[in-house]
């Protein structure tokens, strides 16, 4: 079983879209794949109960079928920032509880997106990478790539490998499709961050479909031993 955590440079970078398109690239491959995305705040409020889009974009790619409430176990109607959310409704975000959940999951990859970027907190003292030790063995930073980002790539690869992760590497979404210097700037982040570049997503003009992942080199499948075909 892999267990991948998601992060990435900021919030709305493409968290969502890129793992949505790995976990598509996996099923592809002919694994079976679960998503989860733990906590999300910003839910819409439905007969079923609270439902977040991150999440359902993930049980929408993944072929291992789970109930929301595995996916999603903690969702807050206000789009604002976890903890707060989780304090004013009163449900504290249990990272044991994720962490269980997470464990719990029969599948040979299990996806997990983060909330907004690394250091967020999760209430009573508790941050993301606490979070991501719960549910995930590796972790994959998106780097929405625009103006800032090698810094803020930088400086999330920087401070997960402080937290005593182990980073899978990076897939760079060209989030903005007028940034300058597109190349340079992944030349410069492919010189610069202390992991693999993984692959990279496209400019997208339509959000219809799930876009196909570039993956690069053989990073990705480096540490798979479940499975011989690749
Ligand atoms: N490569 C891309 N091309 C075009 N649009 C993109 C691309 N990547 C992301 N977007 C768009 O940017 C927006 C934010 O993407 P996404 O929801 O995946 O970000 P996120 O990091 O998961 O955000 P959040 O922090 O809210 O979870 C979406 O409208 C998405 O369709
Ligand atoms: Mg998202």
């Amino acid at each position: 079983m892999n267990r991948l955590f998601i992060t990435g440079t900021d919030t709305e970078i493409g968290k969502t879209l890129v793992a949505s398109a790995l976990i598509r690239h996996l099923v592809a491959a002919d694994y079976r794949v679960a998503g989860m995305k733990p906590v999300a705040s910003g839910c819409e409020n439905t007969d079923e109960g609270l439902r977040n889009d991150d999440a359902l974009k993930l049980i929408a790619a993944a072929n291992v079928e789970l109930p929301y409430e595995t996916v999603n176990p903690f969702a807050y109607e206000p789009a604002i920032a976890p903890h707060i959310a989780a304090q004013q409704a009163g449900r504290l975000i249990d990272i044991n509880r994720i962490g269980q959940l997470a464990h719990s999951i029969d599948a040979d990859y299990l996806v997990v997106e983060g909330v907004g970027g690394w250091c967020v907190p999760l209430g009573e003292s508790r941050l993301l990478a606490e979070l991501a030790m719960a549910t995930a063995d590796e972790v994959i930073i998106v780097v929405g790539m625009r103006l800032g980002c090698i810094n803020h790539a930088l400086l999330t690869a920087a401070q997960i490998e402080r937290d005593g992760l182990s980073l899978k590497g990076w897939i760079a979404n060209f989030v903005d499709p007028d940034m300058q210097a597109q190349s340079e700037n992944l030349a410069t982040l492919q010189t610069l961050m202390p992991c693999a570049l993984l692959g990279t997503l496209p400019w997208q003009n339509s959000d219809r479909q799930i876009p196909e992942l570039k993956i690069r080199g053989t990073n990705l499948f480096k540490n798979d031993f479940s499975c011989s075909r690749l």
